[in-house]
């Protein structure tokens, strides 16, 4: 009878080779059972091309699959300027979004856009395992990337109109005219809290209460992500910027010649979760599939620091705290201003918890830069594989492995009447009449009307920034009808006369229109203080109003982004509206003033005497508005 089994395992040789062929059989086990980096694409059986799978089990599947470089890639969003050169580097670098920066591609019809995307997208498809990449645009008051597309006004407006649900079927319509383009991803809303008017940004904020931003968030999130995420009709929503971007103090920014935006927020974390994280809980409870990090820092009592780097309150609080479990995107080149030593800013920032950097330029320089942060375990994988499962995750939610490229079916209801309703609607329900001495409105449409002011005829002061680029302009491609075809359209059979500047003979008319208007801007640009942006009425306004006032009745419409110093302006003004940035459909802020509509707007932001009073809020101890926040008339 031979040795037995534990005699022979005794013996070196038999003990060696038996161990080896047990690991050889081990290694092919999980080679052949766990998907490993140099598995080819799935064959979408039980894989992560198998649409029947939970999105988490499909996560992780395809993550098992890749490579760090892989990984890395998807981590990367990248200006589509940047890629225009050389598209193949989607594939090369594995890109995992592209995004339209507020003034880079333009094109005229939702056909042309989906065939530019669609073109990136086959170079994603190309890649060893097919992960498409996502497509994100500023769409923040409508695809405005689109001349013909509905142009809505913008957050202030809607925070005016006082309706939440207003606010969604907005961006119900905007989500629509988006993804019909061939676009995912939309950086809106934001759920910024405006508390110093001098911000550039004011007009992106609901208000100065964050009671309107929690209110508003869900219903937007709803209207832009809809009930399914790979419908037609819906885009990824951003809530953003996470966290504070409105309560920077003035004179805080290290943006240059900003004075707010980008600035400090110094406060107590009691108040920073009170007036500034709240909204975004909401967001958050409606699904959010992203939220964007804002520039600015805050100082909760140890000195500032940059959120992008803030890993308590990216992680701790707001996927822990709150259990946020979307992407959390930086801003624009953000992660530069992190430090100046790049590697660390790269590794502050992904540490403290951002999913995908908005590089947007230097792509090659930010993967290489973070695959040597993992090799050297400065980044752990784990905190890679976070991010990556983050992104994967809202991908397979938009459907982008079944559909890659653009369903343009939507198409033909770009710009549709019911969807201009919903906008001139909206413009409608925002405005906010501040005075109406001798019940001068509403008109009756057979007064003589004498129009004047730089905001009368100007589709470009309507509409304000991120309208078809960055800044807005004074002259976009946008479609619509300026407040001047507005009154027109609703008084056919009276005389209108338009003088910008009230150069024209006031005899004969009755009433004066005078429309002031800031001209657009956006972000920092639009600080108060900044530069040629200063919440004033410009001269040739101001003498508008003095000559048409001292001869008629009349009323004067404000045309801004937030509140302006107007008290010295007010001598003979019968009546006065906030028409805020009303959009596209400027037949909108005529409707209430003919009756049309009621007046029933109220103010979201205190509207201060001298500019020199910001920052001013609601409950401040030496209140002393020129009309406080809430204020409005009712006329119909
Ligand atoms: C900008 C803005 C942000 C925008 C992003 C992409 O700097 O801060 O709101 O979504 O860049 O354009």
């Amino acid at each position: 009878m031979g040795a037995s089994l534990p005699e022979l395992l005794r013996r070196p040789a038999v003990l060696w080779s038996t161990l080896a062929v047990a690991l050889a059989a081990a290694v092919v086990t999980v080679l052949l059972v766990v998907p490993g980096a140099d598995d080819g694409p799935a064959d979408g059986n039980g894989d992560y091309l198998d649409a029947s799978l939970p999105i988490d089990e499909r996560v992780e599947d395809l993550l098992g699959r890749m490579t760090i470089e892989e990984k890395v890639g998807q981590m990367t969003q990248v200006t589509v300027g940047a890629v225009e050169g050389s598209p193949s580097d989607v594939a090369e670098y594995g890109i995992g979004s592209l995004l339209n920066g507020g003034s880079e591609a333009l094109f005229a019809t939702a056909e042309e856009w989906a065939a530019m995307i669609d073109g990136y997208q086959a170079e994603a498809m190309e890649t060893r395992l097919g992960i498409p990449l996502m497509y994100g645009i500023d769409a923040v008051h409508g695809n405005t990337a689109i001349p013909g597309a509905v142009v809505f006004p913008h957050n202030i407006g809607l925070g005016a109109a006082h309706d939440a649900d207003l606010a969604g079927r907005a961006a119900e319509v905007t989500a629509a005219e988006t993804r019909a383009a061939g676009i995912h991803w939309t950086f809106a809303p934001c759920v910024c809290v405006a508390r110093d008017s001098r911000w550039g940004r004011t007009y992106e904020s609901y208000g100065e209460d964050p009671g309107l931003a929690i209110e508003y968030a869900g219903p937007v999130v709803a209207g832009y992500q809809g009930e399914d995420l790979t419908a037609n009709t819906s885009v990824l929503a951003t809530a953003k910027h996470y966290v504070a971007d409105g309560g920077t103090a003035y004179g805080t920014s290290t943006t240059e010649d900003y004075q707010l935006d980008q600035g400090v927020t110094t406060m107590s974390e009691e108040e920073l979760r009170a007036i500034h994280l709240a909204p975004f809980q909401a967001a958050v409870d409606a699904g959010v599939g992203s939220v964007m990090a804002s520039f600015s820092s805050t100082d909760l009592g140890e000195g500032p620091l940059k959120v992008h780097a803030d890993e308590y309150l990216i992680t701790d609080v707001l996927k822990g705290e709150l259990g946020f479990d979307g992407i959390v995107v930086s801003d624009w080149q953000a992660v530069d201003q992190v430090s100046a030593d790049y590697a660390e800013a790269v590794r502050a920032s992904i540490n403290a918890g951002i999913d995908m950097v908005m590089v947007p330029f230097e792509y090659q320089g930010f993967t290489s830069t973070l695959l040597s942060e993992v090799a050297s375990g400065e980044v752990g994988e784990d905190r890679i594989d976070d991010a990556v499962s983050r992104i994967l995750g809202q991908k397979f939610a938009l459907g982008l492995f079944e559909q890659p490229y653009a369903d343009t079916a939507g198409a033909a209801a770009i710009g549709s009447d019911e969807h201009r309703d919903v906008a001139r609607e909206a413009a409608a329900a925002s405005q906010t009449l501040l005075r109406n001495d001798g019940d001068l409105l509403p008109l009756t449409g057979t007064e003589n009307l004498y129009v004047a002011g730089s905001g009368a005829d100007s589709i470009g002061r309507q509409t304000g920034g991120w309208t078809a680029s960055w800044q807005g302009s004074l002259n976009p491609p946008t479609q619509g009808t300026t407040i001047l075809a507005g009154i027109q359209e609703a008084a056919p059979n009276a005389a209108v006369t338009f003088s910008e500047d009230a150069s024209e003979p006031l005899a004969g008319a009755d009433v004066g229109i005078v429309v002031v208007a800031e001209d657009p801007y956006a972000e920092g640009v639009g600080d108060a203080g900044a530069g040629e942006h200063d919440m004033a009425v410009s001269e040739d306004d101001a003498a508008a109003i003095h000559t048409v006032c001292a001869a008629v009745d009349c009323v004067v419409l404000v045309v801004s982004g937030r509140p302006i110093e107007i008290e010295a302006h007010l001598d003979g003004v019968d009546a006065l509206v906030a028409a805020w940035l009303p959009g596209s459909e400027g037949a909108g802020v005529a409707d209430p003033l003919f009756g049309a509509t009621p007046y029933d707007g109220r103010l979201p932001v205190s509207w201060p005497r001298l500019i020199a009073d910001e920052p001013l809020n609601v409950g401040d101890a030496d209140y002393d508005p020129l009309f406080a926040y809430g204020f409005g008339l009712q006329a119909a």
